[in-house]
């Protein structure tokens, strides 16, 4: 068994972390204080390729896999975390949706407008009474003619008040629970849909959230996503790798605190000597990197069975709830590292404290993730 990568990911590695230094850490700040990403920096990633870096060539992609997808998410962690944000709500989940479950028609209609940027998705999944029980959801789908009429609403969605192209999760039942779920491409200007004003979140500033409502809204037949009833398990297989790229992301943003903790520890000095020669710090150090440790080779493992084509549901639930669970302690610590003036907002690790609580919430909770883990070990019980 080989941990090392593969040397073409390597000098993906090494680019990426040079396109994060020179070309989007400038803008972290600004993105901040203005709670909006410029869309030229938006176009910078898609040029370096980032959005369609793990899927395959001939939808637009730029064929890296899963893995490579993983190996240049840790890298993207070390920017302001709202700018994967973008990548993994549009290309991410939106993306994989179609890319899954869609016929090669719809996957080339929309696939390479969306992996070269050229649009931004979202993905509508989560509804006001719907957030873990996803496939409790009330939005409706009603066949009529050559298409289909949605009604309902959608909350806490990713890049809707930016995005082209939604994936919308209807029922065509309520009473069949989530075997009726269906998914769809909605385009932005389609009537009947509506984008509510940009949610102020804690943290992720720049990255926009918002609610979606659907007003009689019909869509086309051929932007149905599968078959009818597909929606649910289409929308699961998508979060497996939308937990995966998360996990990445954890690790490579405690990657980060870490060294940042380390250059101050060796760089602040109390009582005559640098902070770092005391244990106290040194213990929170250690325990930041041996988890680190053991996330990158979850996400590597799991990223690696995927691109196998083996389901990775439980690995996918397991490497999510550790590697960002981790990041809280690893976010945790960096501020008490940096004492007072991890509190402030001088220096980047305030905000990456408050960026770090969303992963344990999004894309199904720490609870949801050990509902996933402990389904699969019962299975057969
Ligand atoms: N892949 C494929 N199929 C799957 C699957 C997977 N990962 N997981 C389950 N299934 C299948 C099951 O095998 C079952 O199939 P059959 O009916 O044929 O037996 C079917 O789907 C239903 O499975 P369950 O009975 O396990 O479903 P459930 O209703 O009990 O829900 C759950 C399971 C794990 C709780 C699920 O609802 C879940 O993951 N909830 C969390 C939702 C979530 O993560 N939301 C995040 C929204 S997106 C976001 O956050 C991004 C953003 O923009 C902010």
């Amino acid at each position: 068994m080989d941990f090392t990568l593969p040397e073409e990911l390597l000098l993906l590695q090494r680019s990426v972390r040079a396109f994060v230094e020179e070309k989007l850490l400038p803008h972290a700040e600004t993105i901040e204080k203005t709670d909006a990403i410029p869309r030229a920096v938006i176009d910078a990633m898609a040029g370096m390729g980032l959005f369609g870096i793990g899927f395959p060539e001939e939808v637009g992609g730029q064929g890296f896999g899963k893995l490579g997808y993983c190996v240049a998410v840790e890298q993207l962690a070390r920017a302001n975390a709202s700018l994967w944000n973008v990548i993994g709500g549009s290309a991410g989940l939106c993306g994989t949706a179609i890319d899954i479950g869609g016929l090669d028609g719809l996957r080339s209609r929309y696939l390479p407008d969306l992996l070269s940027a050229k649009k931004i998705g979202a993905y509508g999944l989560s509804e006001p009474g719907a957030g873990s029980d996803a496939g409790g959801l009330k939005t409706t789908a009603r066949r009529d003619g050559d298409g289909y009429v949605i009604d309902g609403a959608k909350t806490f969605i990713t890049n809707a008040p930016i995005a082209d192209l939604f994936t919308v999760f209807a029922t065509l039942d309520r009473a069949a629970g989530s075997k009726a779920i269906t998914a769809f491409v909605v385009e932005r200007d389609t009537p009947g849909l509506e984008i509510g004003p940009n949610d102020e979140k804690m943290g992720l500033h720049g990255s926009t959230t918002a609610q979606l409502s659907f007003h009689e809204m019909r869509v086309p037949a051929d932007r149905r996503i599968g078959a009818d009833g597909d929606g649910f398990k289409i929308a699961l297989r998508t979060l497996d790798l939308g937990r995966l790229g998360l996990a990445a992301h954890a690790v490579g943003a405690a990657q980060h605190l870490l060294e940042a903790s380390v250059a101050y520890a060796k760089a602040r000095v109390q009582f005559g000597k640098p902070i770092a020669v005391h244990q106290a710090i040194q213990w929170l150090l250690a325990d930041a990197a041996v988890g680190i440790h053991g996330a990158r080779l979850m996400v590597y493992d799991a990223a690696s069975r995927a691109d196998r084509g083996e389901r990775i549901t439980d690995r996918a639930a397991m490497t999510k709830l550790y590697a960002t669970e981790l990041l809280g302690r690893v976010a945790d610590a960096a501020v008490q590292v940096h004492g007072g003036m991890g509190y402030m907002r001088e220096l980047w690790i305030e905000r990456a404290y408050r960026d770090a609580r969303i992963y344990r919430i999004y894309e199904g909770t720490s609870e949801i993730q050990r509902v996933v883990i402990a389904a699969g070990l019962l299975a057969d019980a």
